[in-house]
Parts: C-alpha cells; sequence; structure tokens
C-alpha cells in the first residue's frame, strides 16, 4: 500500500508531485506529505489526510526542481501528521518516503540507533536514522544507502533526498514497486505509471533489490554489490484519458459502466480472425499438463476465482481448489502431483498472493497469474500472465475487473477444454457477447437499482445476501461490495446453511437480497426466501427470465446459464453503489482500505 513519487528537472517539482500523488491515492490516503528540496534546503509539508488537503497545506511560494512525494496506508503508527512521511533524519539531511513494511526494524533500532531520538511510530524512520548513522562512519552517501538497504529485510519502495546534494535521489525496491520515468531533461520515480503519465509514458521497469541513482539527466541502476544495470525502457500503454473521471461523479459508476466494452475487449483480444480462441500455447500446454488447478487469491478475485472454478471443473473436467491467499501460504494442503497454481489478481500486486507464488516457485510448480496489470510483480514472477484487458481500475471497490476476470477464466476453460478434446455445445465468444449486450440494459436501468437501494438500505444497520449454487458466489460479492463502500454490515450465505445458524440474525425488517438466476436451485432458493420472510425478513428477489416469480424485486434478461454471473452482479455493484452515496459515504475510497494490498 501507500504510493510514492519522486521528480526531478527543470520545472517547480510541488505540482508535479501532487498531482502524481492524486493518481496514486487508490493505494492509501490517510495522510500525505512532499518534500522539496532547494538551495535554501529541504521543506517539507505534512498532512493527516488526503492530497487535496495537502494541497492546501503546501507553501507556494518556494520554488524547486527536486522533490518526493508520498500517499500513506497506515502499517506503523496510527494515520497523523506526525507519521505521515516523509520522514527525516536528526540532522535533518536525509529525508525519505517508503512504501511496504521493514520487517526487522526492531531489531535495527536495537543495534544500530541506540542513540537516536525517534520522533515517529513508523518502520520507515528506522531506515533514513540509519543512513545517517551509516553515513557518519562512512562518509559516502551512495554506499551508506547500500548497506543501509542491505542491512533490510521486508519490502521497500524508497525514494532519499540529500540536502547536500541537489542533483541525485536515491532509490531502492524489494518487493514493493516502482518505477522510474524518463524524460528529456527530467526524471521520475513512482509506484505506479499512472502517478507519472502527465509528464512521460517512457518507464524503466526496476527489479528486486536494485537501486538507483537518479539525475536530471541520467538514471543508474545497480545492484547492491555496486555492478551496473542496463534496461531499455518500455513505453506505457495507459492513456492518460483511461485514469480521468469525465462527466462521472465517481470512478466505480464510470467502471461499472464500462463492463460491457471490457467483455466486447476480451472477446477481441481473445479471438484470431479464424473465430478460434487466441492464447498463448504455453498457457494451454501448461493447462493441459496439471493434474489439479491451485487457485489463489484475495477479495473480490478470490470471488471470481470460486466461479473459475465452476467454468473450468464443468468445461474442461480438471479439479479445482480455491484459496484465499494469506490462508494459503501459512496452512499449505497436500498438493496433487502436477499441480498448476492460478493467480487472480486485478494489480497484480497483491502481498499475499506474492508470497504464495514465491512458496510454490520455491517448490518447482508452474504459475500463471491472470491479471489486469502485465506489468506487475504477479506477472513479472509467474511463468505464464492471462490479460484481463479491463483498462485502470480506480475506485477501490473492484467491478470490471471482477467480470473480466470471469470472462477469461471461461475462456480459458473453453481453450483447455477444446485442447483436451472436450467437445463442447457452447460457444464462449458468442455467449460472451449476449453478455455484453445484456450488462448495457442492465446499466441503462440505473433508477430502478437506486430505487431498491433507497427502499431496502437507507437505515438499515445490516443485510444479508442468499443464494445456491453460484448465485452463493455472486452473493459473496454482494456482500462484499456492499460492506466496503456502505459500512452495512453485509454477508452472504449459502440458502440452505440459513438454517444451521444464522437465521437466528434475521429481525423484523433485516433486509435479505437473494438471487435467483439457476434453474436447479430456484424452487430451493424461494423456500429460504419464505423461511426468512417468515421471521420478519424484508427480502427482495433477483431473477433471471424464465425463472421469475410475480413479486421479484427485478428480473434479469437471459444469459447461457453459465455466464449468469457476469450479469446478476451488476444489479449487487449499483445497489451497493447507491446505498453508499444515499449515506454519504465516500464511495471510491472507502475508510481504512486502499485500492492494492501490497502488505500481508
Ligand atoms: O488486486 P487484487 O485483485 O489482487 O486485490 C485483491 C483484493 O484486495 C481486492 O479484490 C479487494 O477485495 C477489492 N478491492 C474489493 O472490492
Amino acid at each position: 500500500m501507500c504510493g510514492i513519487v519522486g521528480y526531478i528537472g527543470q520545472q517547480d517539482t510541488k505540482d508535479i508531485l501532487l498531482t502524481g500523488l492524486e493518481k496514486l491515492e487508490y493505494r492509501g490516503y490517510d495522510s500525505a506529505g512532499i518534500a522539496t528540496l532547494n538551495d535554501k534546503g529541504v521543506n517539507v509539508s505534512k498532512v493527516k489526510g488526503r492530497i487535496a488537503t495537502l494541497r492546501e497545506a503546501v507553501d507556494e511560494s518556494i520554488k524547486s526542481t527536486q522533490g518526493i512525494g508520498h500517499t500513506r496506508w497506515a502499517t506503523h503508527g496510527v494515520p497523523s501528521e506526525l507519521n505521515a512521511h516523509p520522514h527525516q533524519s536528526t540532522s535533518g539531511r536525509f529525508t525519505i518516503v517508503h512504501n511496504g513494511v521493514i520487517e526487522n526494524y526492531v531489531d535495527v533500532r536495537d543495534e544500530y540507533l541506540e542513540n537516536v531520538e525517534l520522533k515517529s511510530d513508523t518502520d520507515t524512520e528506522i531506515i533514513v536514522q540509519l543512513i545517517e548513522v551509516l553515513h557518519n562512519d562512512m562518509n559516502d552517501v551512495a554506499a551508506a544507502f547500500r548497506k543501509a538497504v542491505e542491512l533490510l529485510t521486508g519490502s521497500y519502495a524508497i525514494a532519499l533526498l540529500d540536502a547536500e546534494n541537489e542533483d541525485t535521489i536515491y532509490v531502492a525496491k524489494n518487493k514493493s514497486p516502482l518505477l522510474v520515468g524518463l524524460g528529456d531533461d527530467f526524471n521520475m520515480v513512482a509506484s505506479d505509471s499512472m502517478a507519472a503519465l502527465h509528464v512521460t509514458d517512457q518507464f524503466l521497469e526496476l527489479m528486486d533489490k536494485e537501486t538507483v541513482i537518479v539525475r536530471r539527466d541520467g538514471v543508474e541502476i545497480q545492484k547492491l554489490d555496486g555492478t551496473k544495470v542496463s534496461r531499455e525502457p518500455f513505453t506505457a500503454e495507459i492513456d492518460s484519458s483511461d485514469i480521468e473521471k469525465g462527466t462521472y461523479p465517481h470512478f466505480m459508476l464510470k467502471e461499472i459502466d464500462e463492463q460491457p466494452f471490457v467483455i466486447r475487449k476480451i472477446i477481441q483480444e481473445y479471438q484470431d480472425e479464424n473465430d478460434n480462441i487466441k492464447l498463448d500455447a504455453d498457457v494451454r500446454a501448461a493447462m493441459k499438463a496439471c493434474d489439479r488447478i491451485y487457485i489463489i487469491a484475495a477479495g473480490t478475485s478470490y470471488h471470481a476465482g470460486l466461479l473459475g472454478k465452476q467454468f473450468i471443473e464443468k468445461l474442461a473436467n480438471i479439479p479445482v481448489e480455491v484459496h484465499v491467499a494469506s490462508e494459503f501460504s501459512y496452512n499449505m494442503p497436500l498438493l496433487s502431483e502436477n499441480p498448476l497454481f492460478v493467480f487472480i489478481s486485478q494489480s497484480g500486486e497483491t502481498a499475499d498472493s506474492r508470497s504464495v507464488l514465491v512458496q510454490t516457485k520455491e517448490l518447482g510448480h508452474p504459475a500463471l497469474t491472470v491479471t489486469n496489470v502485465p506489468g506487475s510483480t504477479l506477472s513479472r514472477e509467474a511463468d505464464y500472465t492471462l490479460h484481463l484487458h479491463a483498462g485502470p481500475e480506480i475506485a477501490v471497490a473492484s467491478t470490471k475487473a471482477y467480470t473480466a476476470q470471469m470472462a477469461v477464466l471461461a475462456i480459458l476453460a473453453v481453450d483447455t477444454a477444446r485442447a483436451k478434446g472436450i467437445e463442447l455445445d457452447f460457444d464462449p465468444m458468442q455467449e460472451l457477447g449476449i453478455v455484453a449486450n445484456t450488462m448495457e440494459a442492465l446499466a441503462d436501468q440505473k433508477e430502478k437499482f437506486e430505487d431498491l437501494a433507497r427502499e431496502y438500505l437507507q437505515t438499515t444497520r445490516n443485510c444479508f445476501f442468499i443464494g445456491r449454487g453460484t448465485d452463493y458466489y455472486v452473493g459473496l460479492e454482494g456482500s462484499l461490495k456492499l460492506k466496503e463502500i456502505s459500512y452495512i454490515q453485509a454477508e452472504g450465505f449459502a440458502g440452505g446453511e440459513l438454517k444451521h445458524g444464522t437465521i437466528a440474525l434475521i429481525e423484523e425488517g433485516t433486509p435479505v437480497i437473494a438471487l435467483a438466476t439457476q434453474e436447479n436451485v430456484n424452487y430451493s432458493i424461494r423456500g429460504n426466501v419464505q423461511e426468512v420472510e417468515a421471521r420478519g425478513a424484508n427480502s427482495m428477489i433477483i431473477s433471471m427470465k424464465g425463472l421469475d416469480k410475480e413479486g421479484d424485486a427485478f428480473v434479469i434478461p437471459q444469459v447461457h446459464e453459465l455466464l449468469t454471473p457476469l450479469v446478476s452482479v451488476l444489479p449487487m455493484q449499483l445497489i451497493s453503489y447507491y446505498a453508499a452515496l444515499h449515506r454519504d459515504c465516500d464511495v471510491d475510497k472507502p475508510r481504512n482500505l486502499a485500492k492494492s494490498v501490497t502488505v500481508e
């Protein structure tokens, strides 16, 4: 979590840093700060709160062409001005911003910083104080920086200013993402290319345990032992307009509306001119060769994984296990002889998933990452990648990435089935085309979902989602969407499981949202709705054409039964959006959260 940015060039740096930080705010937004350097020294501005508050706090009169900035999601120490980055060494000579978690910060503090009075509760301050202590001995900033980095364990993306050097930003990276942006007479560093797209589209990728000396007229990448590394830049493919809200009030609403386009893009990207599935032959071979698939993911991506299991087992006849990444790392199940690990991650940066990837790579198992960010850590470190083509997802609540994940997994399942010689009466591209049209029809009925949100969720403290089969999985996603952005306590349950405990929570007026889009469980889920209604629940049924009954709150047009989750989730997303809006919540940046969870 957290986002860092740095600039060294000819322009005044404040606005470049602040604009960059605004683009990184999705990574954390509880406090923020910038430090700029000029011939009078370093000037630091920090606030508790968002970049908008920081903008107001920054002294406009100070001019500088070199600086670093940070937007924070607290890990060590409460969100406060004191704990906000940048942090400075005792003498004020060194100033640092950091994204990541220093695991051995207590050991470093006890061994090297006995005589240093620390000002904050952060692990980050340990790094900058360590650099100063080492520099006092070594008298060489670059060497002290490298030595400090060598002593750290954990994850870090670091940018450091030296008040006595107006032509360098020192940078290091391990496990946390970091890129160098290249310009004609300037260079930048940023956690994500989005933070620098307003000035350049040329970037250098950094590998773990590399340091970089960033100057106005060039950059020098080094390994920790000082050996130089040369690397070609790449052109970022994101269009800067993709990361603007345009006329939408929130990114979440924009991204919900983008879903039909994303599905059509996926059809286009995964189909060749003969209408065959276009997929990396190595991915196909890996799918064919494995005897069991282990899907590893977190949050919404985990929910997409549950549906991916359905596609792969039903179509390609390969057993699939779906695991929450943070649990798998510490409690690995017995593995099959030829497993294939499939990591599903919008960002490709989720630390919990990455830690499983590291573990399973050590065991020699092949890995496929399904991600929206092909250059991301999970993508780089896995053997194969499938791209979601969803475009940047900015709202913390994932919407279009979820449906894209399901679409790509469905295509993968069909491709594997065909590769194994299994005959299918299912044309994924044609069916996904119908899904895209249906999504459009649903997105056009926003007033209906706004009314349902008002009627059922305006004042409630809790809400239950129930379903059976794949509807249960979509209910889990619906409950996650609702709780994370509206703060209504929302839980998803398998309809048949209610009577085994949960039904005790149903009271007069408790909202229960039931999904009824599956023929084989239509009768039984409706029975479960009767049971909660008999205990006072205020229930709403979202059903599918052909399975609908009088009184259903909303009937979704019919799509292929396997693909119903791609459309039945839209009502969940829109109802959650409007519930949050009616409650005056910050839809795109809910409290305590960040878009990519890069700490375990
Ligand atoms: O980037 P990832 O898909 O790996 O992120 C995993 C979860 O943190 C993420 O899906 C999270 O649950 C969503 N933002 C919730 O809407």
